[in-house]
């Protein structure tokens, strides 16, 4: 079974690690900012409801191997749409109260994901599924983790802890990030208008211990923070900078070894 990095992610290293904006001291104070462009990707998801595809912006936080497997990387993004806490809270549905985006990736799990690297020329169209990690709780989370025992479904299962990797990328957030989970359901209609958004939360820190009202907000912000996961199974990437163009087709197969050919471009 091979083991090493497909030649796709070994490129996509070399362009992130080669762009100024990715090195250096762009990294902390912007890390969760959106203004590090070049960590943005655009995710692109169909589902059952309208013919019409739906795309949105999602920061790239990092590569995970939760299998140690170096030919299984999967790319780890975030959102803020699951909203248990506020589901819990007012009797909604669940189902109602989600995120678009959730709602979508589970009734159709198959995702494109393009990325342009502005300083190498090269763009990244990676497709495979996504899956969304949730606070662990009642009802929705079994869907998810189910969904992440199909992710691991290598020679090699792991016992990958993905709630250490949730708290872990939480915590990692600025506090201006934090306190966007502490908003009303995204997409949901502004009620209220900006004299009710003036009210909420602008940041949102780690709670000391006999803090009731900051812990409520921390919990809810974590309870609404979710992670997203996509497991690329096939990536077209081409090369603008050569001339002339270069365009590879890279794909995995059913043994789960990384097979590409060249394409004209
Ligand atoms: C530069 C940029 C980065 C973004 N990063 C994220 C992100 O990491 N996670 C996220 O949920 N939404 C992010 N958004 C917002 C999404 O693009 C989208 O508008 C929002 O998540 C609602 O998507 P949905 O209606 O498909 O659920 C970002 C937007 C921009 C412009």
């Amino acid at each position: 079974m091979q083991m090493t990095a497909p030649r796709w992610k070994l490129a996509l290293d070399k362009a992130l690690a080669a762009s100024p904006k990715a090195t250096g001291t762009a990294g902390k104070e912007r890390e969760d900012s959106c203004l590090n462009l070049l960590t943005v990707i655009q995710l692109a998801s169909i589902d059952v409801n309208t013919p019409v595809p739906h795309v949105r912006s999602l920061v790239f936080r990092s590569f995970v191997s939760p299998t140690n497997d170096e030919s299984h990387p999967l790319l780890l993004a975030t959102t803020g749409g699951i909203d248990l806490l506020t589901a819990k809270e007012t009797n909604w549905n669940v189902i109602d109260v989600r995120s678009p985006k959730t709602a979508q990736l589970i009734s159709n799990p198959h995702v494109q994901v393009v990325w342009y690297i502005e300083g190498t020329q090269e763009q990244y169209r990676i497709a495979g599924t996504a899956r969304v990690i949730p606070a662990p709780g009642e009802g929705l989370y079994k869907h998810f983790v189910h969904t992440l025992v199909e992710l691991q479904n290598t020679a090699k299962p792991s016992s990958f802890d993905w709630e250490a990797k949730r708290l872990a990328v939480f915590r990692s957030m600025s506090p201006f990030m934090k306190a966007s989970w502490c908003r009303p359901v995204p997409g949901s209609r502004l009620e209220g208008g900006q004299e009710e958004a003036r009210k909420w939360p602008t940041e949102i820190h780690e709670p000391a211990a006999d803090d009731a009202e900051a812990k409520k907000l921390w919990d809810m912000s974590l309870g609404n923070f979710a992670l997203v996961v996509i497991e690329p199974s096939e990536v077209d990437h081409i090369e603008l900078a050569p001339v002339p163009n270069l365009r590879t087709r890279y794909w995995r197969s059913n043994n789960g070894v990384w097979k590409d050919e060249e394409l004209v471009p």
